[in-house]
């Protein structure tokens, strides 16, 4: 644990009362919406400005202190968790949105600026930021970015890294860096910008970025489709791709949906009952193009790739087929599941999903098995359950031992083991089954240059050595 004469120090470089060493503060900041391990910072740190975060680094590298970035804390892979003594900076009181450039269609955010904040703004400008997920009420933008965050929308917008036009990082050595200065066109060599995004706070903290908006999409509209099995998913997409610019095509198994029924605030999407659930959405911009869903809709009736559908008719229809989606992570935690986020090129998904299938019946047949995730991105997310009797550890303890058939799958498939959740702890002793070794000597090297001192985020992407 960091001395209590440092800590001391730690306080004169913020404004009063932003340095919180309280239990209550410890426990909630220190952690995400992982349960693997058990939060223990030394204190945390609010800074206001660009400056008391340099002063915070500074200090932490003269004083050897780990630092752990921390924002809305929605984390899925350990990446936000401050479980060995380090000091958490969380950005709460970063968090204005410091301009908006109407021609350019940029907005200048601080770290802490929340997902839905920015997306409420770029609304009231009558604009639209694409990048969403069921944690984009509490999710902010640093952590986004230092996740490369991708949600429900990749398949026509692409992750966080696809909007961010130009950052303010400080690195591991309290430098300020500017990066891109949020040109479109910048051929001058390296794109730092890019190895901030994604790096999970390992290279730096990012301090300001200026994020770009899109024009809002026409009449959204979306449909929920039952399938005979999975493999029925993938002509149902390649269908509507031909057909239809997509901007979203989610899948949920049964066992999905009997979790979202069982809340009992969410209407069913039909009567029928299906192994596996699409949901598309598109932007019915005119009659044409809703006539041309309807059309692939029978076409995928006629082939038996589909069972039942349903296709909104008003906001409130589409927010309700949503819910049947977006619930599911929130409905689930009931069930501290072990999450797998795994991805392979979308050809590949079926044969992927078979494999994988087969290990999981073999190896966890006494647990729920709750698939969901973004097919059309080729991505999936395997949620084993907890059975409620079982205590976590000796849960996660069992899971994590059929991690290497898993992961030995995803690497036969060329997959990557964190499609979007990042590597964080939970998934760092594992990263050699989506990296060679000559790429993981590169990305230390990398960050040897921007923190030295090996004080940002240790421990995170990378087993300690
Ligand atoms: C989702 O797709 O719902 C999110 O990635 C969260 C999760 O996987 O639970
Ligand atoms: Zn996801």
């Amino acid at each position: 644990m960091t001395h209590p004469a440092v800590i001391d120090e730690l306080m004169t470089l913020v404004d009063p009362g932003k340095v919180l060493t309280d239990a209550a503060s410890l426990e909630a900041y220190g952690k995400d919406w992982t349960k693997h391990f058990p939060p223990a910072p030394s204190a945390i740190v609010l800074p206001k400005t660009i400056e008391q975060v340099q002063a915070i680094v500074r200090w932490a590298n003269a004083n050897k202190v780990a630092l752990v970035p921390s924002g809305g804390r929605t984390g899925l892979s350990a990446g936000a968790v401050a479980a060995n003594g380090e000091v958490v900076v969380a950005f709460d009181y970063m968090n204005q949105i410091l301009g908006f450039n109407n021609f350019d269609r940029t907005v200048i955010c601080q770290p802490g600026v929340i997902t839905r904040q920015l997306q409420a703004f770029a609304e009231e400008q009558g604009l639209y930021y694409p990048v969403d997920f069921a944690s984009s009420g509490s999710s902010q933008i640093g952590g986004n970015i230092g996740t490369n965050a991708g949600g429900i929308k990749v398949i026509r917008y692409g992750m966080t890294r696809n909007w961010v036009a130009g950052l303010k990082v400080v690195t591991g050595k309290g430098e300020l860096l500017e990066l891109n200065k949020d040109l479109i066109k910048n051929a001058t060599g390296y794109d730092l910008r890019q190895l901030f995004i994604g790096a999970e706070g390992t290279l730096g903290f990012v301090v300001e970025a200026t994020m770009r908006l899109d024009r809002t999409p026409r009449n959204l509209t979306a449909m929920v489709l039952g399938t005979p099995d999975f493999d029925s998913i993938m002509p149902v997409l390649h269908a509507f791709q031909g057909k239809l610019d997509l901007t979203a095509f989610e899948f949920f198994s049964d066992k999905g949906l009997a979790k979202i029924m069982g809340r009992g605030d969410v209407p069913a999407p039909f009567e029928t009952a299906c192994p596996f659930y699409a949901l598309l959405e598109f932007e019915a911009s005119t009659e044409e193009v809703a006539n041309q869903a309807l059309a692939t809709f029978e076409h995928c009736v006629e082939q038996g790739w589909v069972l039942d559908g349903v296709m909104s008719q008003s906001e409130t229809q589409l927010k309700n087929l949503w819910k049947l989606r977006e619930y599911l992570s929130e409905t689930i935690s009931h069930w501290t599941p072990y999450k797998n986020d795994i991805s392979v090129t979308v050809s590949k998904v079926p044969a992927f999903l078979r494999d994988i299938d087969a290990i999981v019946a073999e190896h966890y047949p006494d647990y729920e098995v709750v698939w969901y995730g973004h097919i059309g991105d080729g991505n999936l997310h395997l949620n084993i359950l907890k059975p409620e009797h079982m205590g976590k550890d000796e849960f996660f303890a069992s899971c994590a031992k059929v991690n290497k058939w898993v992961f030995e799958i995803v690497q036969r498939y060329n997959g990557s083991i964190s499609a979007e959740h990042g590597v964080g702890m939970t998934k760092r002793d594992y990263l050699g089954y989506s990296r060679s070794a000559e790429e993981i000597a590169c990305m230390k090297a990398i960050k040897a240059v921007f923190d030295p001192n090996g004080i940002m985020n240790p421990g995170k992407i990378f087993a300690p050595e």
